[in-house]
């Protein structure tokens, strides 16, 4: 896990930006491109709640807007301060899959439990564009 304290921390970091009056919920996520370039994102949230931005939507959005793309990605980190960790939503595990590469590590933390996963674990059998084709 070593490996990925630097985009943990930032993405702690990321997680005191967060615009959270509803949930009071804070979420930090980081990219790390292959060329090692840095998108954070924090949760922002609306009072029409379902307008809500999930960090690690921002964090990716961000990567993708400076035109990265799914196979310049190394890995994600999605963190915060809860009891548990903070999985993606279901609405950003479909972003993720269409965003990511399948075994891209996906790292969790809640600074007492840390875990790597990818998005072929959070989204088994997922609808994609490949379904489209
Ligand atoms: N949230 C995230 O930003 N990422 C997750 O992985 C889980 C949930 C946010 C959305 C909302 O602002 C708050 O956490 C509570 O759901």
């Amino acid at each position: 896990m070593d490996k990925y304290q630097d985009i943990i921390d930032r993405a702690f970091k990321a997680a005191e930006n967060a615009y959270v009056p509803y949930s009071n919920y804070q979420v930090g996520a980081c990219v790390l491109t292959k060329d090692n370039k840095y998108f954070i994102g924090a949760n922002v949230e609306n009072a029409s709640y379902g307008l809500t931005n999930c960090a690690e939507r921002n964090a990716i959005f961000q990567a993708y807007s400076n035109g990265y793309r799914q196979e310049d990605i190394e890995a994600i980190a999605i963190v915060s301060n809860g009891k548990t960790l903070a999985t993606p939503c279901g609405a950003c595990r479909q972003v993720l899959v269409e965003l990511l590469e399948r075994h891209t590590p996906i790292v969790l933390s809640n600074h007492k439990v840390e875990k790597i996963t990818n998005i072929e674990e959070l989204l088994p059998m997922s609808f994609t564009k490949e379904d489209l084709d």
